[in-house]
């Protein structure tokens, strides 16, 4: 079944917004980098890396179902941050908006009863689950240690453990 105009369009949104995604923490890794940190810059260099497989498995998904992807001007993200601490309130709070996003998508393809699309939004709902879970418990932990160097020095060595991500799927179906 052909991908309608109307998911087709929402999906074009999302990977902007999934490219916007990878921007952001790009941006956040450069941050961490000047602040001597390079754990937390390995992991956000990670989580764009993600982000960017993100945006390529909704572009197979168009592509290969016959619709067409259409680029457009990302938005520059913020480059500054008071504190690690609020670095992943922000991450957390932006993935918060990314959930909201992909589930407004899951209803247009409730509504046009878009098994294919279904299949992918629930990789995604899965995602998104771990997406929030990984930044809300790494805001907590940074709440946790406080002004604490010697806290924040454990925290950098631990993240820089963050596995490489995947590389983009070939096949948006695949899992
Ligand atoms: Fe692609 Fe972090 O959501």
């Amino acid at each position: 079944m052909e991908i309608s105009q109307k998911l087709a369009d929402a999906i074009n949104e999302q990977i902007n917004f999934e490219l916007y995604s990878a921007f952001l923490y790009l941006s956040m890794a450069a941050w961490f980098e000047e602040k001597n940190l390079p754990g937390f810059a390995h992991w956000m260099e990670v989580q764009y890396q993600e982000e960017f497989a993100h945006a390529m498995r909704f572009y197979r998904h168009i592509t290969e179902r016959g619709g067409r992807v259409v680029m457009k001007t990302i938005e520059g993200p913020k480059t500054e941050w008071s504190s690690a601490f609020e670095a992943f309130e922000d991450a957390y709070e932006h993935e918060k908006k990314v959930t909201a996003r992909i589930y407004k998508i899951g209803d247009i393809a409730d509504e046009e009863r878009d098994r294919g699309a279904q299949g992918l939004l629930q990789w995604f709902y899965d995602e998104q689950v771990e997406e929030e879970k990984n930044t809300s418990g790494i805001r907590d932990q940074l709440k946790m240690i406080g002004d604490s160097m010697q806290g924040l020095f454990m925290l950098d060595r631990e993240l820089a453990q963050r596995p490489a991500a995947a590389p983009p799927p070939a096949d948006s179906m695949a899992p």
